[in-house]
């Protein structure tokens, strides 16, 4: 691989040094005998004769150049077969940068210079995603895979169907989004609504096309990743400059896309592959997973070799098999494999659950399992008060880390293993993260095993517990007990909560022992005074969480909702909630008939709600919430006032191709007028928006009885200028 990088050249010696010296180049002699012959009369005419240049001709180069670099960029990057030696790369970018630095106005977003890092950013901006990027549901058995190939041909009402298999790239998600065939704005996944806009880092990546090869609009998914060679190299370069090092190739990626400055992303050996492809203008005609793969290849992406089009179940799971058995000859990390039911038809057919397509599903293949012993069993107080068994292990290495402690869940699941304190168990990372015991050795006991009594009393508040009927949960009732509060201020503080930076667990516990924050709501109450006398705060971290205190005043309420710490209500039950009451109180005033109105809202969710706003607790800490100023809309009336909510709750689909906005635009609309887009007809759509061509969508909004619409009916509707 020739990566753009000066530490992997540095670490592995046999790098080529491709930007290695661009700073000092300008008069350098040797720069001058590389140089062609044009451009040395050039440079001749300009710094010695002082003759004005001939922009035309200037111009006509810079173009020839940037086409002449994206080509063997391709030929390298993508297709991994150079036809030019990476010095005659590095002359032509040379006579790129310095023609651009003489005519700075013609230089356009997708000049491939630009990939050799720019201006850093001062902070990462928000990237909302057009459409949710979703995660998958596993699968950790070949039985458990043959189910999710039942089910799928159970739902579609036939036998046979064909899939697409693909390696499961263990690196960070990325999307990037083209207009016109111009690379734009690429984003992480983020909470899958919202990501991080990371475009600065991503188009230094030598295998994303900054062009296209066709003029289109769209949204490219794919993964980011480091090799594991150059992982490798990284880390020795690292440790020979006493830098700390990465823990593995997924960590350095994530580490490197998440740079202020893209010239340090520049110098990291980054890879990536592609594997969604969203038709943003219905303008591709695409049909199925396998078409779109091969045309995200031919607009000049880099597709993984090892994908295949299987039919049926056998071939799915012989695919499967081939490629854990061949996991360690890929040069990159894979964690399993990605099985997408072909036809894009089909898979609308599926639809989605609340997280994850029915049409895909991640084929994990079984992780590294390692022996240890059950020191000690002690439990954990949870945020909503359920206590948690937690094994303390004799440290063991397990899939690059030391695991100290694993959950033994609850009570039941521990009578179900067996589990004995002094017991040999095998430990596996769930998901590759969490350690979990997966089997209990019976036969290695030697009678000094000795039996887990759940304690009577809660280990922090020593209130008794409870085993609420119907749960299986043993809970500590006492909504005041440290642990509880101080796991609620962690979550509160959390990235997908309220993400206030620098308020992890330490200094939670820190606040409440100190007496400072008693709930969420004292949080907003901190002044600079009481925390730079906390261990380990100095003032300029207390300034820092100030200001991300205030911050997250702002946060929409989903997140606030979220934060709460509401037994069952999750990030995503958050949104449902946050996204129909539109107010805090307007949620603590919901009963549980209104809530259970709601989609996805069960009488456990409901009941939990009230509950929780029942208490008095609760009274206290939105009332200093509310003081505090924090913010209990989901939509301000000021951006979304009565007015300006035109669609309120009104639930659009679109289909076929429109001829004023492109989807993107119309989802902005549609979202900042109230109303939600969904990507398949149900009973729940009210418009079907058909601009020309439609697709299928339009037959079965008329199975459906759902109102079509043309785009002029909707600019009328949205109160747009026709
Ligand atoms: S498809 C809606 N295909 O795995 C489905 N994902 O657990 C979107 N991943 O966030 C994902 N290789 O970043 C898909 N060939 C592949 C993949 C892949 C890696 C990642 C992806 C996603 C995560 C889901």
């Amino acid at each position: 691989m020739r990566p753009l990088n000066r530490v992997a050249s540095a670490a592995g010696g046999s790098f080529a040094t491709r930007f290695f010296s661009l700073g000092g180049f300008r008069g350098e002699e040797k720069e001058l005998r590389d140089m062609s012959f044009c451009r040395k009369l050039r440079y001749n005419k300009l710094y010695k004769g002082g003759i004005t240049l001939d922009k035309k001709t200037d111009a006509k180069r810079i173009e020839e150049l940037r086409d002449l670099i994206d080509e063997h960029n391709y030929y390298y990057h993508v297709l991994d077969s150079p036809r030019i030696s990476d010095r005659e790369f590095d002359r032509l970018m040379r006579e790129l940068l310095e023609l651009e630095e003489m005519h700075p106005d013609l230089v356009v977003p997708h000049s491939p210079s630009r990939r050799v890092g720019g201006k850093p950013v001062s902070e990462f901006e928000e990237a909302r995603h057009a459409v949710p990027m979703l995660s998958l549901d596993n699968v950790f058995s070949e039985t458990e895979l043959e189910e999710f190939c039942r089910r799928a041909g159970r739902n579609l009402g036939r036998d046979h169907f064909s899939l697409v298999g693909e390696p499961k790239i263990d690196g960070l998600a990325v999307s990037l989004y083209y207009e016109g065939g111009v690379f734009h704005r690429g984003a992480t996944r983020g909470d899958g609504y919202t990501g991080e806009d990371i475009t600065h880092n991503l188009v230094t990546i030598g295998s994303l096309p900054l062009r296209l090869k066709e003029e289109v609009t769209i949204e490219a998914r794919g993964e980011v990743f480091i090799s594991r060679e150059n992982f490798l190299k990284l880390n020795r370069a690292r440790e020979k400059e006493s830098l700390p090092l990465f823990a593995n190739p997924r960590n350095a990626a994530a580490g490197s896309l998440r740079q202020l400055d893209p010239a340090v992303a520049a110098k990291r050996p980054l890879d990536m592959f592609v594997f969604s492809l969203l038709d943003l203008e219905g303008e591709l005609g695409l049909q199925s997973q396998w078409q779109a793969l091969q045309r995200l290849q031919g607009l000049g992406f880099k597709v993984n070799p090892h994908v295949s089009l299987l039919q049926g179940i056998s071939e799915a799971l012989e695919y499967c098999r081939g490629l854990e058995e061949r996991r360690r000859e890929l040069s990159y990390e894979i964690d399993g494999a990605v099985l997408k039911v072909n036809e894009f038809e089909l898979q609308r057919s599926l639809g989605f659950t609340s997280r994850a397509p029915r049409w895909a599903v991640a084929y994990k293949f079984s992780s590294e399992e390692q022996l240890t012993r059950i020191e000690d069993i002690q439990v954990s107080v949870g945020r909503t008060g359920v206590i948690t068994p937690v094994a303390l292990l004799e440290p063991v290495f397990l899939s690059g880390s030391l695991v100290k402690r694993a959950s033994l869940h609850n009570l039941q699941l521990m009578e179900e293993k067996d589990v004995k304190i002094g017991d040999r168990v095998v430990l596996h990372k769930a998901g590759d993260v969490i350690p979990e015991v997966v089997e209990v050795l019976h036969k290695e006991r030697d009678g000094n095993e000795k039996h887990f009594q759940m304690p009577p009393h809660c280990p922090s508040c020593c209130s008794e517990l409870k085993n609420l009927p119907g749960e299986v949960a043993i809970r500590c009732i006492n909504p005041a007990c440290p642990a509880q509060v101080v796991e609620r201020i962690i979550h509160f503080a959390s990235r997908s909560a309220m993400d206030i930076a620098g308020l992890g667990e330490a200094l939670a516990a820190q606040l409440y022992e100190t007496g400072l924050v008693r709930d969420v709501g004292d949080l907003y109450s901190l002044r600079k005074s009481d925390l730079v006398n906390l261990e380990r705060m100095g003032e300029k971290s207390a300034e820092n969480l100030l200001a991300a205190l205030e911050k997250s005043k702002e946060n929409p309420l989903h997140r606030l909702l979220f934060g709460l710490s509401i037994r069952f209500v999750g990030e995503r039950v958050a949104r449902i909630i946050a996204a129909h009451f539109n107010h805090l109180q307007a949620v603590a005033a919901a009963s549980c008939e209104e809530l259970l109105l709601l989609e996805e809202i069960g009488p456990k969710i409901a009941a939990s709600v009230t509950e929780f706003f029942k208490q008095p607790e609760t009274g206290a800490v939105l009332r200093k919430l509310e003081e505090a100023g924090v913010n209990f809309f989901e939509h301000r009336p000021e951006v979304a006032g009565e007015e300006g909510e035109s669609l309120r709750d009104r639930v659009f689909v679109l289909t076929g191709t429109l001829q004023n906005f492109t989807r993107a635009e119309i989802k902005e609309i549609i979202e900042a007028k109230g109303g939600r887009v969904a990507g398949s007809v149900s009973r729940n759509t009210d418009y079907l928006l058909s601009g020309d061509n439609p697709g299928s969508k339009l037959q079965k909004a008329e199975e459906w009885g759902v109102k079509v619409i043309t785009e002029s009916e909707f600019q009328k509707m949205a109160d747009l200028e026709p």
